[in-house]
């Protein structure tokens, strides 16, 4: 790494016009993006599932939301421990979402039935893990004793920020969406620029190679970019990884976690897109780290609402598609 990149990471953009870049259709081969899917959807949870972000679940009070179509509620004990139950109090069936957190229980608000850790006969707890960026909860078999975790840079040399949004589509309209890395240039230009797919799984693809090698440079403003390389790749069924593995912040990712709720009013499925982005610098001082985030703004800031929402419409048109079909 010479000095002037050691100093800043930017470089200025040399880019076509949006329209005169190179299309990438020939190369987005639906097979094989179906291929991809097809593989990490037999890659189990272990019956895990992302809940929120771990800082949406804050002391002191509780934390609703219904997942898989079950009605669930979190809340943190004393010492700052997870716990996931049922969402419906076992008395008469009060949403226990709003419900305050005392001594570590959930009190109902409807007749005050305190509920801890332990549960009671008709309320049990279920599994829940917090790995420091997202909170978990366990609803299905096969079960796994905690979730599969895919690369992370170490916590405390790290900034992470969780974000949300919902969409009109299933799980797999998300991940789907995300091993389409071609799409990123054409559908993103205000995020990435010379954007190329250094290599692709091949359809007959061995589990220990199926990842995604990207060249992409995050746009800064207009005139500005930071240049990396990055490895897509499906740590569970429901989960797609992007980590720097080359440039700046190597190490950072990018996890989106497609969680499904349940259908809205309009019958149509709902899934929650949980991104989390994990910031990371191997030089000295948490201040560096701040910086990378800063260069991953684009992932992170303002620019990423329009991101997701692009994404989003791309995974609620591939889910329209599909029920049409
Ligand atoms: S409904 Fe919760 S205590 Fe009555
Ligand atoms: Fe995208």
């Amino acid at each position: 790494m010479n000095q002037r990149r050691a100093l800043n990471p930017l470089r200025l953009l040399h880019r076509p016009r949006w329209a005169e870049q190179q299309p990438t259709w020939a190369d987005a081969k639906p097979g094989l993006i179906r291929a991809a899917l097809r593989r990490a959807e037999e890659r189990s949870a272990g019956g895990w599932y992302v809940l929120a972000g771990s800082r949406e679940v804050r002391p002191g009070r509780a934390f609703g939301r219904v997942v898989a179509g079950r009605e669930l509620v979190a809340w943190r004990d004393g010492s700052g421990g997870l716990h996931v139950g049922p969402g419906a109090c076992p008395h008469l069936g009060a949403a226990l979402c709003d419900a305050p957190v005392h001594d570590g229980h959930l009190v109902c608000r409807w007749h005050g039935l305190a509920l801890g850790p332990d549960g009671r006969p008709g309320w049990r707890t279920l599994p829940a893990y917090d790995d420091g960026v997202l909170a978990w909860v366990r609803l299905d078999t096969p079960a796994a004793d905690v979730p599969v975790l895919g690369p992370r840079p170490p916590v405390d040399r790290s900034v992470a920020a969780v974000a949300t949004v919902i969409g009109r589509c299933e799980p797999e309209d998300v991940i789907a969406n995300r091993l389409d890395p071609w799409h990123g240039a054409w559908l993103h230009p205000y995020s990435f620029a010379a954007l190329r797919v250094l290599s692709a799984p091949p359809v007959d693809c061995p589990p220990a190679e199926d990842r995604f090698l990207v060249e992409v440079t995050f746009t800064v403003g207009s005139r500005f970019g930071v240049p990396v390389r990055a490895e897509f790749s499906c740590p569970d069924a429901r989960t797609v990884t992007m980590e720097i593995v080359d440039g700046e912040g190597v190490g950072s990712v990018v996890e989106t976690h497609a969680t499904p709720l349940r259908p809205g009013q309009d019958g149509l499925p709902r899934t929650a897109v949980i991104e989390a982005v994990v910031a990371h610098s191997d030089r000295p001082g948490f201040v560096h780290a701040r910086r990378v985030a800063g260069a991953l703004r684009p992932l992170m800031g303002v620019t990423a609402r329009r991101l997701w929402r692009d994404d989003i419409a791309y995974a609620e048109r591939r889910y329209a598609l599909r029920a049409r079909a």
